[in-house]
């Protein structure tokens, strides 16, 4: 679907967000482990998380609906089913890391299949712990799914210190570690989002500033009986929106605010950007809040490389704000957005390009000369089918003089389903 987009001269409104797209998938998989009932308030309708939720039905999860809330059955870890058909992660990388830990842990030979763009993506990251653990993996060219699962050996204990900030391998190590009798710990140099170590309790010290998370058969699997709170990667868009568009106020309400989640703020701040924080309080184990962004005179920022996980869904749409902020920015040490939905730092790049920006791409970032009066007319932007670039060019689309067009806008989807319907309420042309 091709999207056209009319420029914008004022934004103004409140809206609800979609649900968190990886505490959503988070719910289903850790109340397929519970060995119970868990009630899951205000999960996400987005493509990723329904991709998640099919695939712990198919491993035992007994789901059903009563009025908006998901009342999940869990099997337990001893009563995992094995699938009589593959699993099917759609675009999700979340799900298809997290649910081959689970299979490995629970010995389940599976095999995880998903579209075009994750059948792209690196499996490597997961398959070299999850063999140490005594997983046998097939993959295609040994990196890539279909990823078919196997375990027969014994599951032994890994003591894991990342190679890469990532929340998915991480939380995929420590899946597999909670079916082992021994403990399995994950070493953390830069934290990376913490949704699984915070919503399974699990033990965590940090030594010499390393995070060491343990997992083992020894924990119990909580309860994930609690209410979702709003994507703050979705609330980023209309951070950035309101934050360059003159005439703009913008609430949002319920947004999750899980620090490891949310340095934008942060940057945003320094940058000069309008933003409150009202109504900070705890969903379960999350925090979140209000927020309301109003329009204002954003400068230049050099991003530390160390907040780079911590803002790494958000790093297309904070490019767009670059774009409008007095002097040079730079994005350093994001190397792993080449890695994501489509290489991100390409797309970006043709975004900004099909603008007429002035900026440098390079191999792990973006150097942006930006100009609160940047002006363009109007762009025909390609979206890769990744939903955040679309959403990051439909929002530079509002600064344009005359109507762009965004090719297949139908990707936001995936995580945010409503994305098109609040732009148009937002907006004023
Ligand atoms: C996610 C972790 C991040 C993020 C992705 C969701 C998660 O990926 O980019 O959108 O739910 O754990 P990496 O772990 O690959 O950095």
């Amino acid at each position: 679907m091709i999207k056209k987009i009319t420029p914008a001269s004022s934004l103004k409104g409140e809206l609800t967000l979609p649900p968190d797209k990886s505490i959503s998938q988070r719910a289903a998989i850790f109340s397929l482990l519970h060995d119970g009932v868990s009630e899951v308030k205000n999960y996400s309708q987005a493509q990723d998380p329904q991709s998640t939720l099919s695939c712990v039905q198919q491993l035992g999860a007994e789901v059903k609906e009563q009025n908006g809330t998901l009342i999940i059955k869990g099997t337990g870890r001893k009563n995992i089913k094995t699938p009589d058909k593959d699993l099917d992660c759609g675009n999700s990388g979340t799900a298809m890391r997290l649910l081959s830990g689970v299979l490995v842990g629970a010995k389940i030979s599976a095999k995880l299949v998903g579209d075009e763009s994750l059948c792209g993506r690196t499996m490597t990251r997961i398959i070299n712990p999850l063999e140490k653990m005594g997983a046998h993996i097939l993959a295609r060219n040994s990196a890539y799914a279909p990823l078919f699962i196997n375990r027969y050996e014994p599951l032994k204990p890994l003591q894991f210190e990342l190679p890469i900030p990532s929340a998915q391998l991480k939380s995929c190590v420590l899946l597999a570690g909670l079916f082992g009798e021994e403990l399995t710990q994950v070493i953390e140099i830069l934290p990376s989002r913490d949704h699984t170590e915070r919503l399974l309790n699990l033990d965590q010290k940090v030594v010499q500033d390393r995070k060491i998370i343990s997992a083992s058969l020894a924990d119990e699997i909580p309860n994930q009986s609690y209410t979702i709170p709003g994507d703050f990667s979705a609330a980023a868009f209309w951070l950035v929106a309101g934050a360059i568009q003159n005439d703009a106020e913008i609430k949002i309400g319920n947004v999750g605010l899980n620090p490891t989640r949310n340095a934008l703020l942060d940057i945003l701040d320094e940058m000069g950007a309008d933003i409150t924080i009202e109504n900070e309080r705890m969903e379960g184990a999350e925090p979140a809040g209000d927020i309301i962004v109003k329009g204002s005179d954003l400068k230049a920022i050099e991003i530390d490389p160390k907040m780079i996980p911590n803002c790494i869904d958000e790093l297309p749409i904070l490019s767009v704000a670059m774009l409008f902020a007095e002097g040079t920015s730079t994005i350093s040490g994001a190397e792993e957005l080449r890695h994501k939905e489509t290489d991100r730092i390409m797309a970006m790049a043709n975004m900004l390009n099909a603008v007429g920006a002035n900026f440098e791409e390079k191999e792990d970032g973006l150097i942006i000369h930006g100009d609160p009066d940047f002006s363009f007319s109007s762009a025909d932007f390609e979206s890769y089918h990744d939903h955040r670039i679309a959403m990051a060019a439909a929002v530079l689309s509002l600064k344009g003089s005359k109507e762009s067009s965004i090719k297949d806008a139908e990707s936001a989807a995936v995580s945010y389903p409503g994305f098109w319907n609040d732009l148009e309420d937002l907006s004023t042309s």
